[in-house]
């Protein structure tokens, strides 16, 4: 697969009832392809999360473009928007989202649950390969922090996303169970994805190819 995402000139500001505006994004650049396996560093507050939300169509810009794999978002309306989301990009957040009365490999087929299509098979497979075979029963509030992670990642991969935007994926995991995530992240980009991940941890960083690093809405130089 080929894959892109294009960022030019991204500005967001929160703008809030008798309080300055905060500049989340400021005029703020980026290009990945297929391969690229990018880590986002900088402080608290600089703007990370929201450039990964911008970046996951799940927030408007108030000024500049993102494209991915052709579309401009903004071009979207917002049924449109749903779908392309859960066509190409997948969220892996430091919180897993598992929903949990649902068993983990329901977890993992959650957008094809309803649908009652997608193959239980490659759900079993994906799981398999994360060394959760013998977990496909339980619940997420039965699974070590590490494990629910992996399920998580699972259910990204599952999902068929070109791009997945991981908001400080290891943050909660011990040396054995970051390295599991991210060899998948790795391997995952290896295959055509993009992965852009926000970390303050230098064993994620040691594992991206690229490093970019944001001081208040823009990278700093
Ligand atoms: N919903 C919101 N309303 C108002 N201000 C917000 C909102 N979300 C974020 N901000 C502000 O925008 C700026 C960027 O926030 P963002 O969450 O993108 O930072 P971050 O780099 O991800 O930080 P952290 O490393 O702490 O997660 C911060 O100053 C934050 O306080
Ligand atoms: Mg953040």
């Amino acid at each position: 697969m080929t894959n892109s995402l294009e960022i030019t000139q991204a500005s967001k500001a929160y703008k809030r009832k008798n309080q300055s505006p905060v500049q989340a994004l400021n005029k703020i650049d980026l290009k990945a392809q297929s391969g690229d396996f990018i880590a986002v560093l900088g402080p608290s507050g600089c703007g990370k999360s929201t450039l990964m939300l911008s970046a996951g169509a799940l927030l408007e810009l108030d000024s500049g473009k993102i494209v991915v794999n052709g579309q401009d978002l903004s071009e979207l309306s917002n049924s449109q928007k749903a779908s392309f989301r859960a066509n190409n990009i997948a969220y892996v957040y430091q919180e897993f989202h598992l929903i949990p009365y649902l068993s983990v490999i329901d977890n993992v087929r959650i957008a094809d649950l309803a649908l009652a299509t997608g193959s239980e098979t490659k759900a079993q497979e994906i799981l398999q390969k994360f060394g959760l075979a013998d977990r496909l029963h339980h619940l997420p509030s039965e699974l070590s922090v590490g494990e629910q992670q992996r399920v998580a990642l699972s259910r990204a991969i599952y999902s068929g996303a070109k791009i997945i935007l991981a908001d400080e994926p290891t943050g909660n995991l011990d040396a054995e169970n970051a390295e599991t995530v991210l060899k998948a992240l790795k391997d995952f980009t290896e295959q055509g994805g993009i992965v852009l991940m926000v970390t303050h941890d230098d064993r994620a960083v040691a594992f991206a190819q690229k490093k970019l690093t944001m001081t208040a809405g823009q990278w700093s130089s």
